[in-house]
């Protein structure tokens, strides 16, 4: 396993893989990698011949009051677990190599990014588009892994992919769980112990919405609305948005009658989590 910090050292790898005839899978990541992280890779390693996980805390997709001199950093114990699930190539580039002086060009998109984590975060999907463009342009993988828990992102990124015709595919994952149903996230290690108690509202809740579906509930608002009053039981907890959502199109639907994303986002103290499900995954 080798990492490597520029954008020329990758090409050469990929280039030398590409020779053999080998096939490339990605794993996007901002680092401070756990076990959410580790199952992209496993599907990654199992699905194609080699694996590059990026590993770049982008500063682009953080507004200006937002975490990025505080995001957790550890590349040694990231390199270990690349190295453990059998990853191929950890790209860290720094900031200056991805966005040289002058930089001036950014993915955008419309519709998608209106909704759930675009309406408090304005400039993140930008942001993301933006770094994941370039990121597939530097790797050309076959295939890149993202996790539902972002499921908006997982969204946004399909749909840039078919917007612009880029030659691979994406493959979503699903959510891992710490045991007591906190999606794991690097922001977790935020959390004060009484926190990180009162942050499994969110699976409580989520767990909650999917027993209401599973038991025939199709009124939108009734469901959200169950999943509300919960978390607001909860005196740490602060809501940014219950919603539930065309799974394609991420627009708020009143009922149940397609494909659908319960998506949530609550704040806990200072922490902002977010937590959802699929509706055809109840
Ligand atoms: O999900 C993340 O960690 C980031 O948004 C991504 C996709 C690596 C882009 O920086």
């Amino acid at each position: 396993m080798k990492i490597v910090k520029t954008v020329a050292e990758v090409r050469e790898q990929v280039k030398a893989w590409r020779a053999e005839g080998l096939t490339v899978g990605l794993v996007p990541t901002m680092g401070y990698l756990h076990e959410g992280h580790a199952s992209l890779i496993d599907a990654s390693v199992r699905d194609n011949d080699r694996t590059v996980v990026s590993d770049f805390v982008n500063p682009m997709q953080f507004g200006p009051t937002e975490d990025l001199e505080t995001y957790p950093r550890d590349l040694e114990h990231d390199a270990a677990l690349v190295e453990a699930h059998g990853g191929d190539l950890i790209f860290n580039p720094e900031p200056a190599e991805m966005y040289h002086d002058g930089f001036s060009s950014f993915v955008d998109m419309t519709v998608l990014t209106q909704e759930l984590c675009g309406l408090s975060r304005p400039v993140h999907f930008r942001g993301v588009c933006t770094v994941v463009s370039k990121l597939f342009n530097i790797v050309t993988p076959d295939r890149a892994y993202f996790g539902k828990k972002d499921a908006q992102q997982l969204a946004v990124i399909r749909h840039m992919v078919d917007d612009l015709n880029m030659p691979l595919e994406i493959i979503g994952c699903p959510i891992i769980r710490e045991e007591d149903g906190l999606a794991k996230s690097s922001r977790n290690t935020y959390l004060s112990a009484e926190e990180r108690q009162a942050a499994l509202i969110l699976s409580k809740s989520i767990k909650l919405g999917m027993e209401l579906v599973k038991n025939g509930e199709t009124d939108a608002a009734k469901i959200t609305g169950e999943m509300t009053k919960l978390i607001e039981s909860e005196p740490l907890a602060k809501i940014d948005y219950v919603k539930m959502v065309d799974a394609a199109t991420m627009q708020q639907i009143p009922a149940l009658d397609r494909p659908a994303l319960c998506a949530i986002a609550v704040y806990i103290g200072k922490t902002r989590l977010i937590d959802n499900f699929f509706t055809e995954d109840v």
